[in-house]
């Protein structure tokens, strides 16, 4: 077990002195081969010295992630990009200076320079320049950069406070930097720009309709979403599909109980949440994750929860997550994460989830929420219906 450091830092507080002085002893465990958690706009990364093979190979233990999942190389200034690549092709020259810093990576030719550890051996590399003052302040300060995967352990939902970042990692880093919750809330967009047109390995916080205007003919390939995920009816098997980013092959984002999606149209989804709710499966404690319009539709059938506060409450023998606005997506997407980790603190066996349209931003929390769900589709008895674990 290590003793894991924790500092705290409030960015909406603090003045700029004041973070980078914050960041010292962090950047410092960083530059001497440590593990750092530390907060992004998207979501909490776990970094180590990018340069440092031995370093980043800590990482891969501290998560339990498999060795052939490359990780995202972080920057803080553009000086900080030439050595990690052989070249900057124009394109994407111009979609790092409109995007970054920001929830973009783009995959690059990387150089000999970056170990094979961070690129698990793939002639390319992954770069970002998270747009958040700490993970800034952070990556300058240690003077190197900095490879991140999120700072869960390998399988779980990601980070979106360092609360969750102690849960899965305390005892196995050198330090979290506690820069409150994540703006975000899903993790950054994965463009590959060595493909022509461009390909969305990963939607993320930069949508498809953000990158278009930028593209020649405005051409993008796949745009990270399957068919079943663009139509809200997630029946198709996002394990076993064929994986954009290497990463995506792995059960992802699950919490401990079951998650089941509703499939079809809103209404529907409303529709058959009656249903559920009147006749509860048997089999454990159900929990729903819903967002609040559907909240205010089921108002006769749901208890109301007193106060706001807190993303979980029980409603007689169910437990509800509330996950911001269907009207605004942007609002699900930054309490996804957070809810389904809220219900590994319950007895829920089961979760059904409402699901969104995949566009937008929404593309990224279909592609999350599907994966999280395995292919589960509710309800159970539904043909549909397959175990993956
Ligand atoms: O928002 C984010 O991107 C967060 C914060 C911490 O920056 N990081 C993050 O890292 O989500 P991680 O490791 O959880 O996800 C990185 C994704 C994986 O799906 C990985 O397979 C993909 O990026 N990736 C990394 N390097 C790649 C490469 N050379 N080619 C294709 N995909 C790559
Ligand atoms: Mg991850």
């Amino acid at each position: 077990m290590k003793d894991t450091r924790q500092w705290q830092v409030d960015p909406q507080q603090a003045t700029t002195e004041a973070v980078a002085e914050a960041v010292v002893p962090a950047a410092a465990i960083l530059r001497q081969g440590g593990l750092v958690a530390f907060p992004t706009e998207t979501v909490y990364g776990v970094g180590a010295n990018a340069l440092d093979a031995q370093a980043v190979q800590a990482i891969f233990a501290a998560k339990g992630r498999p060795a052939d999942n490359p990780l995202i190389v972080h920057i803080a200034d553009w000086a900080a990009l030439t050595p990690l690549i052989t070249g900057l092709p124009p394109l994407a020259k111009r979609l790092a200076e409109c995007f970054w810093p920001g929830p973009l990576t783009l995959i690059l030719p990387a150089s000999p320079l970056v170990p094979a550890e961070v690129t698990a051996g793939l002639p390319t590399v992954a770069v970002r320049w998270p747009a958040h003052p700490v993970a800034e302040a952070l990556i300058r300060a240690a003077g190197v950069p900095v490879a991140a995967p999120s700072a869960n352990r390998s399988g779980k939902p990601s980070p979106t406070d360092a609360v969750h970042v102690l849960e899965d990692l305390g005892g196995r880093i050198d330090g979290i930097v506690d820069g409150g919750p994540c703006a975000v809330g899903v993790e950054s967009t994965v463009l590959d720009v060595t493909v022509d047109p461009p390909a969305i390995l990963r939607p993320g916080g930069i949508t498809a309709d953000m990158l278009r205007p930028l593209l020649p003919g405005g051409r993008l390939q796949g745009e990270g979403v399957s068919e079943q995920e663009r139509a809200g009816e997630p029946v198709g098997d996002p394990v076993g599909e064929a994986p954009r980013a290497p990463g995506m092959k792995y059960t992802h984002y699950a919490p401990s109980a079951d998650v089941f999606l509703l499939p079809g149209p809103w209404e529907a989804q409303v529709a058959l949440l009656r249903r559920t709710i009147a006749a509860p499966p048997a089999g454990g404690t159900l929990g729903l994750l819903i967002s609040e319009e559907t909240l205010r539709e089921l108002g006769d059938l749901l208890v109301r929860p007193e106060s706001a506060e807190g993303v979980l409450y029980r409603s007689g023998h169910l437990i509800v997550g509330i996950v911001g606005r269907r009207g605004q997506l942007t609002t699900v997407a930054k309490k996804l994460f957070r809810a389904l980790r809220a219900f590994d603190h319950t007895d829920a066996a089961m979760i059904v989830a409402e699901t969104y349209p995949a566009e937008g931003i929404g593309a990224a929390l279909m592609n999350r929420l599907c994966k999280s769900a395995g292919g589960r589709v509710w309800p159970a008895g539904n043909p549909a219906y397959n175990v993956r674990r």
